[in-house]
């Protein structure tokens, strides 16, 4: 059961990094076809990673052993959830105005986007650090 983690995790990170950096940089230049196209991105990355995050604990909870990485597992948890929350908060966000927020309303927005972008990356690596690193879920311990 561990397995499907490690799988849906590629569609979560490779949406969310290539969507956000696209947003962002369509909404700082200007461009409201990169702005779109990163938002499609981005919306499906936000959607991935419901499952993803239930994956996660699935596989926190069926891995042999954390092999002295406890701390570390949780602590992936912890921005794993963040993550979540902080790109659920932004989809509601530009639910609320149908789409399209108003003008002044994203620079902050962009701002945020590439928090998350950020977030995602040191998350994944987090993961990958429990993987190769602690040897979880590839090990018995
Ligand atoms: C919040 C709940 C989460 C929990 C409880 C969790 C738990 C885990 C556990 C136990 C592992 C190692 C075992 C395995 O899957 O084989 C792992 C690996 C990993 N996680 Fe998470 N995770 C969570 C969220 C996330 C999120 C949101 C991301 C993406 C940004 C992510 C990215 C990764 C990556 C890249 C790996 C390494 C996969 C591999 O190379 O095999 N995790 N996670």
């Amino acid at each position: 059961m561990h397995l499907i983690h490690p799988a849906l995790v590629h569609f979560s990170v490779a949406f969310l990094v290539a969507g956000g950096l696209l947003e962002a940089a369509g909404i700082l230049s200007r461009r409201e076809t990169r702005e779109r196209a990163g938002a499609v991105l981005v919306l499906a990355g936000t959607l991935f990673l419901a499952p993803t995050v239930a994956a996660g604990f699935l596989a926190q909870n069926s891995v042999a052993g954390f092999n002295g990485g406890t701390a570390d597992v949780h602590l992936h948890e912890r921005f794993g959830l963040v993550l979540l929350g902080l790109f659920a908060a932004l989809a509601l966000w530009k639910g609320w105005y149908q789409g399209r927020l108003p003008a002044d309303q994203k620079v902050l927005y962009a701002v945020l986007v590439l928090a998350g972008v950020g977030l995602t990356l040191v998350t994944a690596w987090m993961g990958g650090h429990l993987v190769y690193g602690y040897g979880i879920g590839v090990t018995f311990g």
